[in-house]
């Protein structure tokens, strides 16, 4: 075969490659915002079980070996955390897949697909920080700031994949008074402190990582989690208001979305205060974990219902008398 010859087959292959991709481009987003909660769960369950420093290397597991080794002192927390690692795969290959379904959709679609690209490529490079992040987490031997910004970067990821499937399907947004927009990312803003502080009360706790010697900050988990609950005080009131606010614009998806988010709130609120008041069982931290990372998704959604888009991104809809713009009032 020449040389032109192959260049032709493997472009081919390319474009058949993506094109098969792109049909199943809103599914695999979706699969990316699981994947991307999946591996918070799965952090949370190293940090629980005290498994943090099951590797204790990286980005070796353990002296002169990728994998766990039979001899290693860390018993099964070595598997815990190996498998947390493993996850790290799972992510990337389908944050790829996701990329190359994009460029397949782009190709076969002539409206705007260019709003997807930035936020998936994102996801990838954030997983790769991610990588650094969780390694510098085991060298410093589960330094509790790094173990709270690993926990929080997780957070953007979430948020940005939650990005990346609110671009794919349609809605019916009006324009919101830029009052209401800023009031909006005003909350958002807010919730960003709140699951700062969170990681702070972990931190503090008897959870920040390795069983035998945590690494904590110094100060009380015990005002950690008040000032925590403050800050949920205020982010909660700014819900209410977020809905009061919508409701007053007749900004309809924007409402359900807010309506989401108080929701979240409200059992994360009774989450948080058991686990609180039960001395915090790692079962019950976990949920709160997970719901936060719902929290992240529904406050992702909301933000975006305030912005009514100049394109859409989601997938070209067989034209319909009925269905005539991504945009129309609410
Ligand atoms: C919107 C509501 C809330 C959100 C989004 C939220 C979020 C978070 C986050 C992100 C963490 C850190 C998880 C980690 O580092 O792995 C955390 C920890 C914690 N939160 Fe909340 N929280 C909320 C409400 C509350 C409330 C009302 C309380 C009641 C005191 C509470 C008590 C705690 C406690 C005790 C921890 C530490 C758990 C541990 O030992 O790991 N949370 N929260």
């Amino acid at each position: 075969m020449t040389v032109t010859a192959r260049t032709h087959h493997v472009r081919r292959g390319w474009v058949t490659l993506t094109d098969l991709l792109a049909r199943v481009l809103t599914p695999l987003a979706w699969i990316n915002l699981a994947v991307e909660i999946l591996i918070v769960g799965t952090g949370g369950l190293v940090r629980l079980s005290g498994s943090g420093l099951g590797c204790p290397r990286w980005p070796e597991c353990v002296n002169g070996s990728l994998t766990p080794v039979r001899h290693q002192a860390q018993e099964w927390h070595k598997y815990v955390e190996f498998g947390n690692r493993m996850l790290t795969s799972l992510v990337s290959i389908v944050a790829v897949l996701l990329i190359l379904a994009i460029i397949g959709h782009r190709r076969s679609s002539a409206s705007d697909r260019r709003a997807l690209l930035p936020p998936a490529l994102g996801v990838l490079g954030g997983i790769a920080l991610q990588a650094v992040v969780g390694g510098i987490s085991v060298l410093t031997d589960l330094n509790p700031a790094i173990v709270a910004l690993h926990f929080l970067i997780s957070m953007v990821l979430v948020a940005t994949s939650a990005w990346v499937v609110w671009q794919l399907r349609e809605h019916r947004l009006v324009p919101v008074r830029r009052e209401v927009r800023l009031l909006g990312a005003g909350t958002a803003a807010v919730a960003g402190l709140v699951l700062m502080l969170g990681t702070a009360v972990t931190g503090a706790g008897p959870h920040s990582g390795d069983a035998t010697h945590p690494a904590r900050f110094g100060f009380s988990p015990r005002s950690a989690a008040w000032l925590h609950a403050d800050m949920v005080m205020l982010f909660s009131g700014l819900v209410v208001a977020m809905l009061v606010a919508t409701s007053l614009v007749g900004a309809r998806t924007a409402l359900r979305r807010w309506r989401l988010v108080a929701v979240i709130t409200v059992l994360q609120g009774i989450v948080g205060y058991t686990q609180y008041f039960l001395g915090v069982p790692g079962a019950l931290v976990l949920v709160h974990m997970l719901m936060a990372c719902l929290l992240v998704v529904a406050l992702t959604w909301g933000v975006l219902a305030l912005h009514a888009p100049t394109s859409t991104a989601r997938p070209t809809p067989a034209p319909k008398a009925s269905r005539t713009s991504a945009h129309l009032p609410g």
